[in-house]
């Protein structure tokens, strides 16, 4: 795409774009939740189906003229139910916008006002959408927190123990910010001894495991939501599967008409794409990729004196505690940034300090591991985080490196 009708129009939007263009080429990127869509995601999301109306579901729709969406629907279904090795019984919705209505969605079909549900709290990994009390999840139903222990991992006995004081309809297993492989087997046995639904929200492991690289929650959940953007690298857009007819039922009618109106067909395409994308070899080994250079960065980050909770990673991310290095998760993010490496502040366990300004931050290899980045940059990176942490002054010379390495790797968009 060459944009030069947008260049043409309005030139004033023209130039943010170049310039967010060129951000996204300048820095090394370890947010761990962004990646780089492919050319051919990027051509669906721009495509005609952005023009239509089609409320509703395959062959059921509110207004006329649906044929193609029909068919990218189903397509984008099926592929979904092929990528995670899914039965017939599983049921597919990929219409919600995105990971935040796709979880409210969950909660509005399966649980009453008064129904409690479990989902881990967002200081210990967990997502606002788990029942924050600051989000609509923790605001319309009765959600109560578990976390980790003091090592970083989740503590699931107790979490059993709360499973049995609190009888909840649902548990949600899944984190944004937690370094280890989530235990669904002991996940679910805990919800059937209280007879709890269980949830998985796997959006940040989505790529992983559809390559195999980290075990899937399939066999023990009932509901499994995924965003498609994260390490699955596809569009911004989330899907939800469902073990059986009556959850996928109730499930449909909360993401339309519950609390979203036509669904973004374009954004149907671009997730077809990106599933027929994550289906190929070229991906397994991009996501075995993403696993080694945590892995690698991991142990670099610690061999420089960092701190990270629960020791290390088993999958795309890790936190560094910054506790004992006496500065915020905030001033690292700032100085990282000025050196050319985004990484997020983060709250970590039992963090003394608030969100606005945590004592961690937060580290993923997807976006870096898409560029073609491997082992040797891996261990620079770790090494100019140690620089800058160590001694702030460098700044401006780790920016040059930064910069030297970054062209050396060109995203794969041509400017
Ligand atoms: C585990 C998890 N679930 C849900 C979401 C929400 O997704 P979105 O930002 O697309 O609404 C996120 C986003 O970071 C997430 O990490």
């Amino acid at each position: 795409m060459n944009y030069e009708n947008l260049k043409k129009v309005d030139k004033e939007s023209y130039k943010i774009f170049v310039a967010e263009q060129a951000r996204q080429q300048d820095y090394i990127n370890l947010i761990p939740s962004e990646n780089y869509t492919s050319e051919a995601v990027l051509e669906a999301l721009a495509s005609v189906f952005v023009n239509k109306y089609s409320e509703g579901y395959p062959k059921a729709r509110y207004y006329p003229g649906n044929e193609n969406v029909d068919q990218i629907e189903l397509l984008g279904q099926e592929r979904a139910r092929k990528l995670f090795k899914l039965g017939k019984e599983w049921f597919v919705n990929v219409q919600p916008y995105s990971g935040s209505p796709a979880n409210l969605a969950v909660y509005i079909g399966l649980l009453g006002k008064d129904d409690t549900a479990l989902g881990m709290e967002l200081a210990a990994g967990g997502h606002l959408t788990h029942g924050h009390k600051v989000s609509a999840s923790g605001k319309l139903f009765n959600f109560i927190q578990y976390g980790v222990s003091w090592d970083g991992v989740i503590d699931y006995k107790k979490l059993e123990e709360l499973a049995k004081e609190k009888k909840p309809k649902l548990i949600v297993a899944g984190t944004t910010a937690y370094p280890r492989t989530l235990d669904f087997k002991r996940f679910k046995q805990i919800a059937n001894s209280v007879k709890a639904l269980l949830m998985v929200d796997m959006a940040h492991i989505a790529g992983l495991v559809a390559a195999g690289v980290h075990p899937s929650p399939f066999p023990y959940a009932d509901i499994v939501t995924t965003t498609t953007h994260k390490t699955l690298r596809g569009p911004r857009g989330a899907i939800i599967f469902a073990k059986n007819k009556e959850l996928a039922e109730k499930i449909d009618r909360a993401v339309f008409p519950g609390i979203q109106g036509g669904p973004h067909d374009n954004q149907t395409l671009a997730i077809a794409a990106a599933l027929k994308e994550a289906a190929s070899e070229k991906f397994q080994k991009y996501a075995s990729n993403i696993v080694r250079n945590a892995k690698i960065l991991s142990i670099e980050l610690s061999k420089h004196g960092f701190e990270l909770v629960s020791g290390g990673t088993d999958n795309h991310l890790m936190l560094i505690d910054l506790k004992n290095k006496g500065i915020s998760g905030r001033q690292a993010e700032e100085w990282l940034y000025q050196a050319g490496i985004i990484v997020n502040r983060n709250a970590v366990p039992f963090d003394p300090r608030k969100p606005i300004d945590p004592s961690g931050i937060r580290l993923g290899t997807p976006a870096v591991t898409t560029r073609g980045m491997g082992k040797s940059e891996m261990k620079k990176i770790a090494t100019w985080i140690k620089e800058v942490i160590f001694n702030p002054k460098s700044v401006n010379k780790v920016r040059k490196e930064t910069l030297s390495l970054t062209k050396k790797f060109p995203l794969s968009y041509r400017f």
